[in-house]
């Protein structure tokens, strides 16, 4: 029996076997107001029916003001949680488990999806489509508060947990690293006063869900560019989270760590993010999931068999083939056709993620 079909637990969810689909924008929201459309609800019943044992659906924005691009899915309103639940409904019929990541994008969000974007500190950088207003205490604390209400509305909506987004340049990663973060406050500083945000979000998600409710975080532990979060800052950062009240944790890079990279395309270039995986591990016992280019079912076993992860989590493998776990359990597929070339995204509205690259050669 491969050690990935087989079942373990994120706090108190029992998933399956150790295949989660990676947080994936999935672009197939309504632009008004992020209520999902038909085709959400079908992609994850897809994923749900193609053997994934646990779905994390596209980051989804906790406040208007944290609206990271067009067409995302928002949860910052009660209003939603109705046509959320049907989701939920669907996924869980279908036999899937599903929980959601909650973010706010802060400097990253884009231009057509917000009136100005805010930051820890004013920040006007290259890779900022405008530059970014430093927030007032007013306005963190309002938001650590809008973090709990989404994580409150996850639950009341059914879905299975909730995944804090604290990579990828978004604002917990901004307020934990060096590069955004120059405040002179309590929100800023060292390491405890840059992690402050996180872990008042935590326990804001926390408070509002219960100790029971599975809450999980992705992490950015090195944002990869000159004056950033260092993996052994990362690590240091680990090492809070049991004692914050989180129940594992999904490693990935923050600002300009190339989280996605291309050209995944035989076994060495798969785990890029094993080296932080490895640091992870000395430093928590909370469950690990690892993300990034992982494509065969020999690099997956062999990764859950060294210890060095306990799940395995995909993103352009399952825009490619929904069904790829199944079809690795059945031994039908031993490699994705996904030839990472990273062409999902779309620019025309309405349509959503999609694979556009051409099939695999073998
Ligand atoms: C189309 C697309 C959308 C993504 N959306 C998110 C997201 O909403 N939240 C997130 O944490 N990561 C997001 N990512 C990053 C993936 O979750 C994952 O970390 C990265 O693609 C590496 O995994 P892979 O090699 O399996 O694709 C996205 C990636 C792609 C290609």
């Amino acid at each position: 029996m491969s050690l990935l079909f087989t079942p373990a637990k994120i706090g108190n969810l029992e998933i399956p076997n150790r295949i989660l689909r990676s947080a994936t924008a999935e672009l197939m929201a309504s632009n008004l107001d992020g209520k999902p459309r038909e085709q959400l609800k079908s992609l994850w019943v897809a994923l749900a029916k193609g053997g994934t044992g646990l779905i994390i659906t596209g980051h989804m924005y906790v406040h208007p003001s944290g609206k990271c691009h067009p067409e995302m899915a928002g949860i910052y309103s009660d209003e939603l949680i109705p046509s959320l639940k049907g989701c939920v409904d669907a996924v869980h019929e279908a036999g899937g488990k599903i929980a959601v990541q909650i973010n706010h994008g802060g400097m990253q969000c884009d231009p057509r999806a917000v009136n100005g974007t805010i930051a820890p500190s004013a920040i006007e950088d290259d890779f900022l489509d405008q530059p970014a207003r430093e927030m007032s205490t007013d306005e963190i604390e309002m938001l650590v508060d809008a973090y709990g209400q989404a994580a409150r509305r996850v639950k009341e909506a059914g879905f299975d947990g909730v995944q804090i987004h604290a990579a990828h340049g978004y604002l917990v990663n901004q307020f934990i690293s060096p590069y955004t973060n120059k405040r002179t406050d309590k929100w800023g500083g060292d390491l405890q006063g840059r992690t402050r945000f996180f872990r008042e979000v935590t326990r804001s998600v926390r408070e509002q869900v219960g100790a029971e409710y599975p809450v999980f975080v992705k992490f950015g532990m090195e944002d990869g560019l000159e004056g950033g979060l260092t993996a052994e800052e990362g690590a240091e950062v680990i090492s809070m989270m049991a004692e914050m009240g989180l129940d594992g944790l999904e490693i990935s890079g923050g600002i300009e760590a190339n989280n996605v990279r291309k050209g995944i395309r035989n076994p060495s270039r798969e785990a890029y993010f094993r080296p932080l995986v490895q640091l992870a591990r000395e430093k928590t016992d909370l469950p690990l999931i690892m993300v990034g280019g992982m494509r065969s079912k020999g690099v997956m076993e062999e990764v859950l068999s060294s210890g060095d992860a306990d799940f395995i989590a995909l993103c352009r493998p399952l825009i490619n083939e929904p069904n790829f776990p199944n079809l690795m359990k059945a031994g039908e597929q031993e490699t994705s056709g996904c030839i990472s070339s990273s062409n999902c995204w779309t620019e025309v509205m309405g349509e959503g993620i999609s694979c556009k690259c051409p099939p695999l050669k073998v």
